[in-house]
């Protein structure tokens, strides 16, 4: 793959002289964001520490940040703008891909890092915000642009957007026309609870958002290996021939993880692994394994191409829920030999949970290139190991003229690794080497690492810089989050009208229960062991 890819050729710019790594010449040139104050609700969270403040702090290092730009926080602990700003060190210092911090880039970035204190219910909490943000301009150059980032759970999303309409802290679309001061907001997931939910968000977004203001974050699309998959499919001619019925025997999707609830038992009691990665995750990278090319790059032309894959998926029915939908719950267990607890042992999870952390489900794409083919999709945690794949399996020979070992020769399978050790591998038969004709499976495998190198942006710090650039196509338009909730909400009733069975228990670190195999089993295809 040559690494002089880009997505849009007006772009295109040589790469800067000093990177070291001469594959990255003919990459393009990093972007940078437009002047505004980015507006953290939540900033006490979990997410702000782990992920927002080490990507903002990434960006300031590979000078990405608007010359214009502030960071503020707000949360309810009341707390003065040094300990916010010594808070947020140590986050960076512990979770930043790049270490150690560089005290330069530190001393300038956190100047405009402050703190905000208030609920988010209190009319108060925006009125001392707008008067700071004017200061802000003021002080940072801030052009009166504004990203609110709502890293707070979806029951707070409606209560923030009616706080920041009320305190007239948000400017209509048209504003930025011709470069004027924007407003844009940024919800991070999960959006909604349920279709009725995620509908009702909407409706209130949109009586203060344009929909174009609207920033809807699924994290995966920030990913290099994932936005790679429209690159991969639409700038090889080598695929598309292929990429249909005719030559496809079925897709997996596997999203394993080894890790447990972490500490987030009360929120996975409400949620569950169908809301918290198949609704979102999964749902994605499905829709960029199925859709058509679209006519451009454009947000709405790839948006509008997920979409048609949402309303090709063939509607679950009670009955078919039953036949096509497996769900589990980690048990106690081993993972890398360490002894982990029930999930039911987790701390806030009620020790007759019902709630599922795996799910596996057999899911059709009725459209004339998908037609029949099933596509299996996983996601689970204290899995046997970490690991979030696309596997592509083509159809076997229609004749053998070799001897093969029972079950006949292996067919061609295009895995493409989302993560970890991200890569492509296509695997094929070869002969062995020697007098007799023995047939093995040999891969051909593409490595990031090798090829890249290893010191790719997180997925953060991709999507903060294109909310900051108002760049939307990596984020879930409106239609979009409802497709994928429809779908989904017709497992939860079929779910729901089974009454009070509970889901299977596997022991962690193994792959699921065993009636997930079953469910491959039944159509004489197998798991594949990633
Ligand atoms: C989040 C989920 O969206 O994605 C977590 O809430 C999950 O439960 C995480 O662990 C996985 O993300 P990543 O980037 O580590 O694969």
């Amino acid at each position: 793959m040559t690494p002089a890819m880009t997505e849009k050729p007006a772009d295109a710019q040589v790469a800067k002289p000093k990177s070291p790594n001469p594959l990255r010449q003919g990459l393009i040139e990093e972007k940078t964001g437009d002047a505004c104050a980015i507006v953290i609700f939540g900033a006490s969270g979990d997410l702000t520490r782990r992920k927002l403040m080490p990507a903002l702090y990434n960006l300031a290092v590979s000078r990405s940040l608007p010359g214009g730009f502030a960071v503020v926080g707000v949360a309810r602990r009341e707390k003065d703008h040094e300990t916010f700003r010594a808070e947020m060190k140590e986050a960076v210092i512990q979770f930043s891909r790049r270490k150690p911090i560089d005290p330069s880039v530190w001393s300038d970035f956190e100047r405009r890092i402050s703190y905000v204190a208030g609920s988010f219910d209190d009319p108060k909490t925006y009125a001392d915000l707008k008067r700071h943000l004017e200061a802000l301009d003021k002080e940072h150059g801030t052009a009166e642009s504004r990203l609110y980032y709502l890293a707070v759970p979806p029951s707070e999303h409606g209560t923030v957007v009616g706080g920041l309409r009320e305190a007239s802290l948000v400017q209509p679309h048209s504003a930025s026309k011709g470069g004027g001061p924007f407003t844009r907001v940024v919800f991070e997931k999960p959006f909604g609870h349920d279709l009725a939910s995620a509908q009702k968000l909407n409706e209130t977004i949109a009586t203060v958002f344009d929909e174009s203001q609207v920033f809807r974050i699924d994290h995966y699309l920030g990913k290099e290996t994932v936005q790679n998959l429209l690159v991969f499919r639409f700038a090889n001619s080598l695929w598309e021939p292929v990429w249909n019925r005719e030559h496809i025997d079925h897709v997996q999707i596997t999203v394993a993880e080894e890790i447990g609830v972490e500490g987030r038992g009360k929120f996975y009691e409400e949620t569950g692994i169908t809301r918290d990665i198949v609704e979102n995750h999964v749902m994605q990278l499905l829709c960029l394994t199925a859709m058509e090319p679209p006519t451009s790059l454009s947000a709405d032309a790839v948006r509008g191409e997920k979409v048609k894959v949402l309303r090709a998926l063939r509607p679950m029915e009670r009955r078919t829920v039953q036949e096509n939908v497996i769900r589990g719950q980690y048990g106690r267990g081993f993972v890398r030999a360490d002894e982990v607890p029930a999930y039911r042992e987790e701390p806030d999870v009620a020790p007759d949970s019902r709630v599922e952390t795996f799910v596996a489900m057999r899911v059709f794409v009725d459209s004339w290139r998908w037609g029949g083919v099933p596509f299996y999709v996983r996601a689970g945690k204290r899995l046997s190991r970490r690991v979030t794949e696309i596997a592509i399996q083509f159809k076997k020979v229609p004749h053998s003229l070799f001897r093969a070992p029972d079950g006949g020769i292996t067919p061609n399978i295009l895995a493409m690794r989302i993560q970890p050790d991200e890569g492509i591998a296509l695997r094929f038969i070869s002969k062995e080497p020697g007098q007799q004709t023995i047939l093995r499976e040999v891969a051909m495998d593409f490595r990031y690492g090798a090829a890249f190198g290893s010191n790719t942006p997180e997925a953060y710090e991709r999507l903060l810089l294109d909310a900051m650039r108002g760049e939307a196509t990596l984020f879930t338009r409106r239609d979009e989050v409802e497709g994928q909730w429809e779908f989904i909400d017709h497992v939860f009733d079929a779910w729901a009208s089974e009454g009070t069975v509970p889901p299977p228990i596997y022991p962690a670190g193994t792959w699921g229960p065993e009636q997930s195999d079953d469910l491959l089993a039944r159509d004489r295809r197998r798991w594949r062991k990633p």
